[in-house]
């Protein structure tokens, strides 16, 4: 198959490379195929580079796009509360407003703040669960990702499944280097989905665990869906202990309901941190929780704060992106337009005589070449030929359509029944070629 041009990229990213460390401002942007892409706009489902190679994108931007590349609604909304102003270190109306939906929407959001990202949303429920049970360690999850901060920057990058030791005491590798040694003693780690280790684990040191905190659905890695009765379990321990169950819904927020994951599994947690498709692409985030936790903050015991928090231009943006959601409520497309394509996928895989493994709900799913026939917890995931993975990812980009790299795929609302159809027709011819 014949590459596409990327000539005016790979100019652009040697300039860039003078000035921004590695040409990007993301790690994770320096790894599209061939190299960094520079992009001049997006559109629905597709994204436009500066070699004018026009793309399905599939990426959404590693999550934020749920309603596609720029929606009238949210830019409409951004551009007309932004010309009142950008940021008054003050409040304003639709700061409330957001809030108010939020809370109607999202079942454990009784109270919340606003901040920029992910990661520190994440940092902040910390602070809250130590604060209010007196005890210092969380509770995490091998292969889960909580963002990029000392903390939480391990149990995501191991040589190999067999450094990761015992399932009852892993052992973890720090993301990069810099990263404190000490910041590993803040947590226990465990792999996911085995109930049974985590009660085992509690009843040895609960005492010391203010919080447990999981991805609902483990997107970034395998996007892997929790074991019957899983969430269930984890609600009642933290129950029975007194520690906070925080849902990491960085990802899964608005994408499996309106109400998130929690809506969807139906179980409540304590606190949760809502990111990327709350704001259609500005930085907004949400650390969001019942009373009995975030009252903390409310009374100052524990302080959050932010010069940034709740400009003018990212509540609009997250304003309009969950009107939008209300009013279309695109759930049963999307998740209808998901399944056409993992279907699609596995069909052509298995023409193909491939051992292509897709899974996870529709709105998101992953694929890797396995021999697994399910990949249950992050060991697994270290069947993937990650090789083979590359070369379908590479030759898809160079057919133009746009995967993460690490094999996961979302869809917007403004991806089409043909766009779905099309993928999987690509896919059929590209995988025929593996
Ligand atoms: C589940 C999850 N939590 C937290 C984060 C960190 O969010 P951010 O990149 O906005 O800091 C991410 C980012 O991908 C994520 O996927």
């Amino acid at each position: 198959m014949k590459s596409l041009d990327y000539s005016k990229s790979a100019e652009l990213l040697g300039r860039a490379k003078k000035v921004l460390a590695g040409g990007v401002s993301s790690e994770f942007r320096k790894y599209n195929h061939p190299h960094a892409i520079f992009y001049t706009h997006g559109q629905g489902s597709h994204i436009f580079d500066v070699d004018g190679n026009d793309y399905l994108d599939f990426t959404l931007s590693q999550g934020p796009l749920i309603l596609g590349h720029s929606h009238p609604h949210v830019l409409k909304s951004v551009n007309d509360y932004s010309e009142l102003g950008q940021l008054y270190a003050g409040q304003h109306i639709k700061e409330i407003e957001l809030a108010e939906k939020i809370n109607k929407l999202i079942p454990s959001a009784e109270l919340m703040r606003f901040c920029l990202d992910g990661s520190e949303a994440v940092q902040t429920a910390f602070r809250v669960a130590r604060a209010k049970t007196g005890k210092q360690k969380f509770l995490r999850f091998e292969g889960h990702y909580h963002g990029w901060l000392d903390n939480v920057a391990w149990g995501i990058s191991t040589p190999s499944v067999d450094a990761l030791g015992s399932r009852e005491h892993p052992n973890v590798y720090p993301w990069s280097a810099g990263i404190p040694d000490h910041s590993k003693d803040e947590f226990i780690i465990l792999p996911w989905n085995d109930l049974a280790l985590v009660e085992k684990t509690l009843a040895e040191h609960h005492q010391e665990i203010a919080a447990i905190i999981t991805e609902p659905i483990m997107c970034n890695n395998g996007c892997i869906m929790p074991e019957e009765g899983f969430h269930q379990g984890l609600r009642s321990l933290c129950d029975q202990y007194g520690i906070a169950l925080i849902f990491d819904e960085v990802i899964t927020g608005f994408r499996m309901s309106i109400g998130g994951s929690q809506k969807y599994f139906g179980i409540t947690p304590d606190m949760s941190i809502f990111a990327k498709a709350m704001g259609s692409g500005y930085p907004i985030s949400a650390i969001v929780g019942k009373r009995a936790w975030m009252g903390l903050i409310e009374e100052a015991k524990v302080i959050h704060a932010g010069t940034m928090n709740s400009s003018n231009p990212t509540i609009a943006a997250a304003l309009a992106t969950i009107e939008v959601l209300e009013q279309e409520n695109p759930y049963e497309r999307m998740f209808r337009l998901g399944n056409k394509l993992i279907q699609g996928l596995r069909e052509a895989a298995n023409s193909n005589n491939l051992n292509l493994l897709v899974q996870g709900p529709g709105p998101m799913f992953n694929i890797g070449f396995t021999d697994l026939e399910k990949v249950r917890d992050y060991r697994d995931t270290f069947t993937y030929d990650k090789a083979k993975l590359g070369k379908f990812i590479a030759a898809m980009h160079d057919e133009r359509i746009r995967i993460i790299g690490r094999g996961l795929w979302y869809i917007s609302t403004a991806h089409t029944e043909a766009d779905i159809d099309h993928a999987i027709a690509v896919s059929q011819r590209v995988l025929s070629t593996l």
